[in-house]
């Protein structure tokens, strides 16, 4: 009898981080979620995940790069553990259960950063298991399964700029952009746990500002007609305040308020904060636009001209928008 698992393949997958154009909280759910209208974009920047099936019972993960927390709480191992139970004996190999996978992941987006680096790894291992076990799963089980791993999952399934509503679930895909905006990325050593934000969003004011709601959704109309790098960066100043999460962000982390206007004054441009933060980003029409700008974000950081809260010096990186649906792109 041949080896089921000798006859499976490694596959690779890159995991993009997203940026959060604009966010508006439109209410409250009954489930005590909050319900959204936001316009998610991929990046460039990315996590790089490989999955190989292995002999024996236990998923195993290897992580290199930035740091990301302890691996047995990591995503990825309840991804790996939902993505198995849904298969069955629906695989290459079955019917017995699918094999275990030794995951190596290379962290390049920072964690619990508004870039939603974890559920980018969480959709990619649940696309990457499927592949490397040779087995499917129709596109509703995969949305279904992908909801129930975070509120930001099923949006990485769509592979390019979307509108994202409900707590997450409701992902339309849109045109996108053409050329390729530069982003710069600037993340605070400060933790900004995402449910102390929501929290204190209800404290403050239970209900979102109807105008973020309304550049979200001209935003989004026109990304459904697709919208030039040049016209989006023309844009930043609206998009810069169309974050509903900003005022309670700012409450969690008072630090951040001074620094991204510090970080305003210093690019002379609008400056942003990605989903409930700490991430701040300003936009560029180029990437090496903003790789010079970040440039100057590092060189101010490093003289002391622009002091960043936390222990340590941020992250900061150059990058671009992935302003269109793309094939799986593996670098
Ligand atoms: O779904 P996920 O685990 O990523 O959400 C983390 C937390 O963020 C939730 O526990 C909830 O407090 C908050 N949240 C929310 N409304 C959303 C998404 C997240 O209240 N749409």
């Amino acid at each position: 009898m041949s080896d089921p698992i000798g006859r499976l393949s490694p596959v690779v997958r890159h995991a993009p981080a997203k940026l959060n154009l604009t966010l508006a909280v439109t209410g409250r759910r009954d489930d005590g979620y909050h319900a959204l209208h936001s316009v998610f974009v991929p990046l460039a920047l990315g996590d790089r995940l490989s999955l190989a099936p292995i002999a024996g019972h236990r998923d195993s993960l290897h992580v290199t790069g930035l740091d990301a927390g302890p691996p047995e709480d990591n995503l990825v191992f309840r991804a790996l553990a939902a993505v198995r139970a849904a298969v069955g004996g629906g695989w290459a190999g079955g019917p017995g259960p699918a094999p275990a996978l030794a995951v190596r992941l290379d962290k390049r987006i920072p964690v619990a950063a508004g870039l939603a680096g974890g559920s980018s790894d969480a959709a990619a291992t649940v696309d990457g298991a499927l592949e490397a076990w040779g087995a499917e799963l129709d596109d509703d089980a995969r949305h279904a399964l992908a909801a129930r791993l975070g509120s930001d999952v099923p949006f990485f399934l769509a592979g390019g700029p979307a509108l994202v509503e409900g707590r997450g679930e409701q992902v339309v895909p849109l045109l996108g952009l053409h050329g390729v905006p530069g982003v710069v990325l600037v993340t605070p050593v400060v933790a900004v746990p995402t449910p102390d934000v929501f929290a204190a969003f209800d404290a403050i004011r239970g209900q979102g500002d109807g105008a973020v709601r309304q550049s979200s959704v001209h935003l989004a109309e026109e990304l459904r007609a697709k919208l030039s790098a040049a016209d989006l960066v023309a844009r930043a100043g609206v998009l810069a305040s169309a974050n509903d999460l900003l005022p309670a962000t700012s409450l969690v982390v008072p630090e951040l308020v001074p620094f991204k206007r510090g970080l305003s004054r210093l690019l002379h441009r609008p400056v942003g904060l990605s989903g409930s933060g700490p991430t701040l980003w300003a936009l560029y029409a180029s990437e090496s636009e903003a790789r010079a700008a970040a440039e100057a974000v590092e060189a101010a950081v490093h003289d002391g001209t622009l002091v960043a809260p936390g222990p340590s010096a941020p992250f900061i990186c150059a990058t671009t928008i992935v302003g269109h649906r793309q094939e799986e792109a593996v670098s």
